[in-house]
């Protein structure tokens, strides 16, 4: 395990680096991509092994016996959540964006509205507008450098046709992690507007020291009846590409419902994504997650520094996630401007914060899982990029 190495990833179809030319117009062999979640590292052993051993066998047929894949879940959620998971309400799905739409088809009509805490996960967006659905944007308040909810400013910006809200829990993009006494607000707003809650908790593992993360079914086990929980390896692991995602529902005829939806669209699971979550969702997998989440605070502190020491930039601090939230707006300066700064002079591809909703508009997102030496030279090109303002 050595987080410092460089891998170059370039040339292999990746979506970090193998995408930049086209989206930002930035070379890969001199830019630091920090924009999509997905990390320059490769995931534990176990997870190599579980590969090479289906090499090896070289027969990729269907997939079967998900018994060992259920039991490694339950085992991870208890373990590391503190939350037992009863097996026979896990469901796997193409991934947490393709779980996100299937709830949206499962508990909601087209024309009816989704309720998204914002700034959040910028696919929550496109999926429900997709699908036909209406966003309904209810802003996180901000309170000096932290998002809270505002519950009595929601209520009223409630209009009758929401019918499901999702939870994104450790928040992307702020790095909260929610307390027991804000999951109990979102449970006490759903069952006032009738709401299901779907949390989605991918980044669930990523939660930095002094922080605890409370599943949202631990927190509210009174609305089992209205919840479908989220959550993947493949965020914490970095094997986004295996496309798994647990989805698990509690409620059974909450589970029927969305059994049938999954059947109706043809989905099951794919075989390499199976294996490869189940070989994580062990002891050597927690093992190397507790050595990914100090190496990513190291990142996180150095991050922090370098762009605090920058007058007008601010990075939220982060509870959970290793994605840093940057408050742009102290700069004064445009989008165009700071973009001109960020991308062409630093080289840097960040996310755009206007994509996460209401709230985001003067926000960069940056991506630090990548080798410390990176990070230090983003925050070198940024402190030169800026450097007229020192
Ligand atoms: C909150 C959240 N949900 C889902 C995803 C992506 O999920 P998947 O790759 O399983 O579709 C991300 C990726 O960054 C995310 O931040």
């Amino acid at each position: 395990m050595n987080f410092d190495e460089k891998i170059d990833r370039r040339g292999t179809y990746c979506s970090k680096w193998d995408t930049i030319e086209a989206l930002y117009g930035l070379s890969p062999d001199d830019a630091l991509p920090m924009w999509v979640a997905d990390m320059d590292f490769r995931p534990p052993a176990c997870v190599q092994q579980a590969l090479e051993r289906m090499i090896n066998h070289g027969v990729y047929g269907y997939y079967g016996d998900d018994s060992a894949n259920r039991e490694a879940i339950c085992w991870w959620m208890a373990n590391r959540h503190g939350w037992e998971v009863d097996p026979r309400a896990i469901f796997t799905t193409n991934g947490l964006v393709n779980g996100t739409a299937l709830c949206v088809e499962t508990w909601t009509e087209p024309g009816d509205a989704v309720v998204l805490m914002t700034p959040v996960y910028h696919a929550f967006f496109r999926v429900i507008r997709a699908a036909g659905r209406e966003v309904r944007e209810l802003p996180l308040a901000l309170h000096d450098t932290r998002y809270e909810m505002d519950f009595t400013a929601w209520d009223a910006m409630m209009t009758g046709s929401e019918k499901m809200l999702i939870l994104c829990s450790p928040h992307n993009p702020g790095g909260r992690v929610w307390t027991e006494a804000e999951l109990r607000g979102v449970a006490d707003f759903a069952k006032r507007h009738g709401l299901i809650v779907v949390s989605d908790e991918i980044h669930h593992d990523i939660v930095y020291p002094g922080q605890k993360h409370i599943p949202m079914a631990v927190a509210t086990p009174d609305i089992s009846d209205r919840l479908v929980m989220m959550s993947a390896s493949t965020k914490t692991f970095n094997i986004a590409g295996a496309h798994v995602g647990n989805v698990i529902i509690a409620d059974e005829k909450l589970r029927k419902q969305f059994a049938t939806r999954m059947q109706a669209l043809g989905i099951s699971p794919n075989a390499f994504g199976m294996q490869m979550a189940t070989a994580a969702y062990s002891p050597e997998g927690a093992q190397w997650v507790d050595n990914l989440v100090q190496y990513l605070e190291g990142n996180r502190k150095i991050f922090d520094a370098g762009i605090s020491s920058i007058p007008g930039l601010r990075s939220m601090p982060l509870e959970a996630t290793y994605l840093a939230w940057v408050d742009c707006s102290g700069t004064g300066m445009s989008q165009q401007e700071l973009l001109r700064r960020v991308e062409k002079h630093a080289r840097i591809a960040t996310n755009y914060g206007h994509t996460f909703g209401k709230g985001g508009e003067d926000f960069l997102r940056f991506n630090l899982a990548m080798p410390r030496a990176m990070i230090e030279e983003a925050v070198t090109r940024l402190q030169a990029a800026f450097a007229d303002l020192q």
